[in-house]
């Protein structure tokens, strides 16, 4: 039997306010947990089937060209190499970045340095090393395009992308304080800890897959596309993933590489990337440049909003990183203007990486607001509470639920925000300048098609089954959660399984939608089985109460596998996003608060504590929300002091290709965080009244930061990550 809703309304039934098992909202311990820490959970690579052999990577060392010989012969006589594989099919790196669009195929342009050309498949690992080292090849090369500034290159601005509303030149004359700055964030690596793995293995027509992937559904529709097969014979396998962070949505040349050969030499094919390749060869943030114009009233209001972005990507690309998408719901303002614009480069393919579009736009949108709130002589928490939206600034729609008030009070409160000196770099401990730090966080809600398996056993035992991924997130924790509150077992009793295109199809994790969007399927395949349970009760699912395995109607008790009496009850969930995710505007809000030390001697920044408040609607599990919330924040430090992709000038190649060279804060570099998550319930979401949390806390994380840079020092960092080169110069005047 299936459950079917399209969210065309609300959802008024509120099964999670009243709960008899009582595993909703419990900070309940992720189940896979032991196997993880144990070796006992299998990563992609770590299955060996009979015959496998290894496929290594050969990649383009020009930036833009074609090729035009590969020397073949010389390495198909090195000792193990079974084939040098040129198909077509993996020429272009069909990583999209964005599922859900068919990859490019077929060319033999190469685009970027670093794009794979050629598969090399041997015996050993070592030995396809060795000889994808050799491989000598032919280019006819043409002029690339590496650097995204460049005034001169052609642009392109998607009409979608672009608002304008009332009058922003006016507002900008006539505002009584504004700000008009330029902000740059160089390139991100999503930097997953598993890099990018995949076993293909053929029988027959049917291929499959072990890869590590976050979009399974998807994924078998891209690789299947790329292959020129029927996705119905290709089945993908992701039971755990070693992180994802975007790189992962999309599928990424080794899939198809080991497809192709796989299929070739009629064996099991191997294609681990190294870390370099996975910094050159899968794809990246782009980098932007941001032009803000902020006019304000005497009150602090704002009469006018400006946000102009420009990104890049390789041509024919469709993604474009959604800059301004926080900008156009955050504040009010009745005079906006925003604009998007793209320039084609021959730079690693752009995707999403770690909430696209607020983690970097939101952030610097929160740097542009403190600089407004300077030049009003206006505490910044107060600038940022006077411009709250009642509704959708520029749609005009209602808000489905919006604490950002609610945030930014309890966090100045637990924070003790009321102790700042607004006068910059007054608070000083020996050689460190000392300073604090706020900003918003703002990501939108989405919801996603999803369909979920729940089967009860005649034993009482019940089993969840979706292609869902679980990334790290939490997802089978959530789900045996969701399934056993609703079918009133013990969390033992159920046992979630995932990662497998041979299940109905999820949401995939990404754009923070997994556990609201495919958990609302798991809700409903429970819902049906409850109907099922009463029906054969012979009462109403409203008077039945389900609870440690005993079925309770009024005074009456029976073991649910008495119920059962033998048979077997399975339900097929299926959510479908509906008219709520037009009529509203759907998005998670918070705030962000640091104190930083930044020495007046080297330069050096060190974020001494750390406070993020968030609400996202029902959380379902407060230990898997608030360890996302952790992440996001230490993504945060990263953003604002070390991360960032450097490209060569000369052939746009990626310089710091490895995690010794491209610096993502390290334990030594994040301290005591903590994290505080606000009551919030939404029907407009789904019937789990939850809203997603995955990037949240991202999303503004680093600008409290950097304005905490600003307050310890006097120097405001324009220019991300604020490494100490950038505060050496202004630091002079500091020295004891
Ligand atoms: Mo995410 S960057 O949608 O995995």
């Amino acid at each position: 039997m299936t459950q079917h809703l399209k969210m065309d309304q609300p959802d008024k039934r509120h099964r999670f306010d009243d709960m008899a098992q009582g595993v909703i909202g419990k900070a309940v311990d992720r189940p896979e947990g032991a196997l993880k820490v144990t070796g006992g959970a299998h990563y992609a690579n770590e299955f060996q089937p009979e015959g496998l052999c290894h496929g290594v990577l050969v990649r383009a060392t020009i930036a833009s060209g074609t090729v035009t010989k590969l020397h073949k012969a010389e390495i198909e006589a090195l000792p193990g190499v079974l084939a040098v594989i040129d198909d077509n099919r993996l020429l272009r790196n069909p990583a999209q970045g964005t599922a859900n669009e068919a990859p490019v195929q077929g060319s033999q342009t190469v685009a970027y340095f670093g794009q794979p050309i050629a598969l090399i498949v041997a015996e050993q690992f070592e030995q396809a090393t060795h000889a994808a080292k050799q491989l000598r090849i032919d280019y006819d090369e043409s002029e690339a395009a590496t650097d995204p500034s460049v005034e001169s290159l052609d642009t392109e601005k998607p009409d979608a992308q672009q608002l304008s509303q009332g009058d922003l030149d006016q507002a900008m004359q006539s505002a009584y304080r504004s700000v008009d700055v330029h902000y740059t964030t160089p390139p991100h690596n999503s930097a997953a800890m598993e890099p990018h793995a995949s076993i293909a293995q053929w029988h027959g027509e049917q291929l499959t897959l072990h890869g590590s992937y976050q979009m399974l559904n998807y994924n078998r529709n891209e690789l299947a596309d790329s292959l020129g097969m029927d996705a119905e014979n290709v089945r993908i396998l992701s039971p755990y993933v070693g992180g994802g962070f975007g790189s992962k949505l999309g599928i990424a040349p080794e899939a198809v590489a080991a497809s192709i050969a796989a299929q070739q030499l009629m064996r099991p094919v191997s294609v681990v990337l190294s870390r370099p390749q996975v910094f050159e060869a899968t794809m990246r943030r782009s980098e932007t440049q941001q032009h803000f114009q902020l006019a304000a009233d005497k009150t602090g209001q704002l009469i006018g909003i400006g946000h102009a972005a420009r990104v890049s990507n390789l041509p024919d690309e469709a993604f474009s990183e959604p800059v301004t998408q926080g900008t156009h719901f955050l504040y009010a303002a009745e005079n906006r203007r925003i604009e998007h614009e793209m320039v084609r480069v021959n730079r690693t393919c752009a995707g999403s990486v770690r909430a696209p579009g607020e983690a970097v736009g939101v952030t610097a949108l929160e740097n542009a607001m403190d600089e407004l709130a300077e030049a009003l002589n206006m505490d910044p928490v107060e600038l940022r509470k006077r411009n709250i939206p009642t509704k959708h600034p520029e749609t005009g729609q209602p808000f489905s639920s919006h604490k950002l008030m609610n945030a930014l009070e309890r966090g100045s409160e637990l924070f003790g925000w009321s102790k700042r000196t607004a006068q910059p770099a007054t608070q000083r401990e020996g050689d460190w300048l000392i300073g604090l730090g706020m900003a918003s966080a703002a990501r939108v809600n989405i919801l996603m098609e999803a369909k979920a398996q729940v089967t009860l056993l005649p034993d009482g035992t019940a089993t969840v089954e979706t292609d869902m991924t679980d990334i790290g997130t939490g997802s089978y924790a959530i789900f045996g959660q969701i399934a056993a509150e609703l079918l009133g077992l013990p969390m033992s009793k159920v046992t979630v399984k995932l990662g497998d295109t041979a299940l109905p199809a999820g949401a995939g994790s990404g754009g923070s939608w997994g556990a609201s969007s495919c958990g609302s399927a798991v809700f409903l395949a429970c819902e049906d089985i409850r109907q099922q349970l009463a029906e054969r009760l012979g009462c109403s699912d409203q008077i039945l109460v389900l609870k440690e395995g005993i079925a309770h109607i009024g005074e009456q008790s029976v073991a649910i596998n008495e119920v059962l009496a033998g048979d077997t009850f399975t339900a097929l969930g299926h959510i479908e996003p509906g008219k709520t995710s037009e009529d509203v505007q759907q998005a998670t809000f918070g705030a962000f608060f640091a104190e930083v030390g930044v020495n007046a001697v080297t330069g050096e920044t060190r974020v001494r504590r750390m406070l993020g408040v968030f609400a996202a609607g029902r959380i379902l599990n407060p230990k898997t929300a608030r360890s996302q919330c952790l992440g996001g924040m230490t993504f945060g430090i990263g953003m604002a002091l070390t991360e960032e992709i450097v490209h060569d000038p000369r052939d746009g190649h990626i310089v710091n290709h490895d995690l010794g060279e491209y610096h993502l804060p390290v334990n030594a570099d994040v301290p005591q965080l903590e994290v505080e998550l606000l009551e919030e319930l939404d029907d407009w979401t789904n019937p789990m009244q939850a809203k997603g949390i995955g990037e949240l806390g991202i999303c503004g994380a680093g600008a409290a930061i950097t304005n905490a840079i600003y307050n310890a020092t006097g120097i405001r960092v324009r220019d991300y990550p604020a490494t100490l080169d950038k505060l050496l110069d202004g630091l002079s005047s500091h020295h004891a």
